[in-house]
């Protein structure tokens, strides 16, 4: 992964034209796809899960981050990968031992991400970064698409991209033209956009508009 990215999530697209929304991120000049499982349990809304997954590979060369937003991570990371997930990032929130399933994630062959929410300590943290590759910092409480960014996660990702300088540092949750800037300047890397590109006709202007706020 060279260089930050822009990476559309997908839950408020069109799950009738899933083919025709992929095709126009990618021609959008998407990168990686972000996909957000939650289960109903770990948050109060239920999204999909493998067949859909699997669904989009069939379709799409592109790298999918699975965001897994469910209770036992652990009991579907071999049917993700299964299905075609390059990343499955899970919630520290979620787990009792967060390097034991980093661990376990790793062994199926895929990346890690440990995802925190706005309101968890970041010392849950401690000592479970060694074994990831990514930490995906929440700027909303997992669950919906279309909240407003809680800046509390400006100050977390600075504070781990000054204690980790290579670790991958992804953001999630009200992601838009105002808050990607300060997003890049804490030293994000992956920023994963809901509303910001789906409320837009244009997926390709509205990525380019995030990109030029990116770099302001
Ligand atoms: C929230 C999801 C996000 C969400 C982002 O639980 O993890 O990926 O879709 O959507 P926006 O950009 O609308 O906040
Ligand atoms: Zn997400």
């Amino acid at each position: 992964q060279a260089g930050p990215a822009i990476l559309p999530s997908l839950l408020q697209c069109d799950f009738g034209n899933l083919q025709s929304e992929v095709e126009r991120l990618s021609q959008a000049g998407t990168s990686v796809l972000h996909l957000d499982v939650m289960d109903g349990h770990f948050v109060p809304n239920l999204t999909y899960g493998m067949p859909i997954v699997a669904g989009l590979r069939r379709h799409t060369s592109l790298p999918l981050d699975v965001h897994l937003m469910i209770s036992d991570p652990l009991a579907y990371a071999k049917a993700m990968v299964d299905a075609g997930a390059d990343m499955l990032t899970f919630h520290v929130e979620a787990v009792d031992d967060a390097v034991d399933v980093a661990g376990q994630i790793r062994d199926l062959g895929v990346g890690v991400g440990l995802a925190i929410n706005p309101d968890t300590p970041m010392s849950q943290l401690d000592g479970a970064l060694d074994g990831v590759d990514m930490v995906l910092v929440m700027s909303v409480q997992a669950g919906f698409g279309g909240q407003s960014f809680n800046p509390v996660a400006l100050d977390r990702i600075r504070d781990l991209r000054a204690r980790f300088p290579d670790l991958l540092l992804e953001i999630d949750g009200g992601i838009n033209a105002s808050t990607i800037g300060p997003a890049r300047q804490a030293g994000c890397d992956l920023f994963v956009v809901g509303s910001a590109i789906f409320s837009s006709d244009d997926y390709g202007v509205a990525i380019a508009g995030l990109n030029d706020a990116m770099a302001s």
